[in-house]
């Protein structure tokens, strides 16, 4: 497995230990790198009025902006001990691509079940997504 995969998953794996999911007891954590080279990190933070709960990768995007990161989103790695391929929902992918600059270049790192680096883009799994005119 490429190195750099390897690398954001074990980001994705630490941090999915901090995850507040007492409600679906499905931790997640991810990893999002950026073209600065930088790494935010983020868990699933969940709510006993369950539909203000808030996704790890959303969490990671917030956590780089907060930080004042300003460059575009390369890969993000989505862990689940629970699951293996965590694919991120429909909001999260959304927020993806508002980040990313090209959704064909932005990699989609997940686990197997073999423990093996699964990379998809962005635009496998979001090719439609909402967009003003330009
Ligand atoms: N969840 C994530 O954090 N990311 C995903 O990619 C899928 C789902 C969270 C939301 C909720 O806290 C729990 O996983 C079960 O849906």
């Amino acid at each position: 497995m490429e190195k750099l995969y390897i690398e954001l998953l074990e980001k994705a794996k630490e941090a999915a230990k901090n995850s507040y999911s007492p409600y679906s007891n499905f931790p997640v954590g991810a990893c999002v790198l950026y073209e600065s080279k930088k790494t935010y990190t983020g868990a699933n933070v969940e709510n006993v009025s369950y539909g203000l709960s808030l996704c790890a990768e959303r969490n990671a995007i917030s956590s780089a902006i907060a930080n004042g990161e300003k460059t575009k989103i390369k890969a993000i790695a989505i862990y689940s001990p629970k699951q293996t391929n965590c694919l991120p929902c429909g909001a999260c992918r959304q927020w993806l691509s508002e980040f990313s600059n090209n959704d064909s270049d932005t990699k989609i790192i997940l686990e197997d079940k073999n423990k093996n680096a699964f990379v998809l883009t962005l635009e496998d799994i979001f090719p439609y997504g909402f967009k003003f005119d330009e």
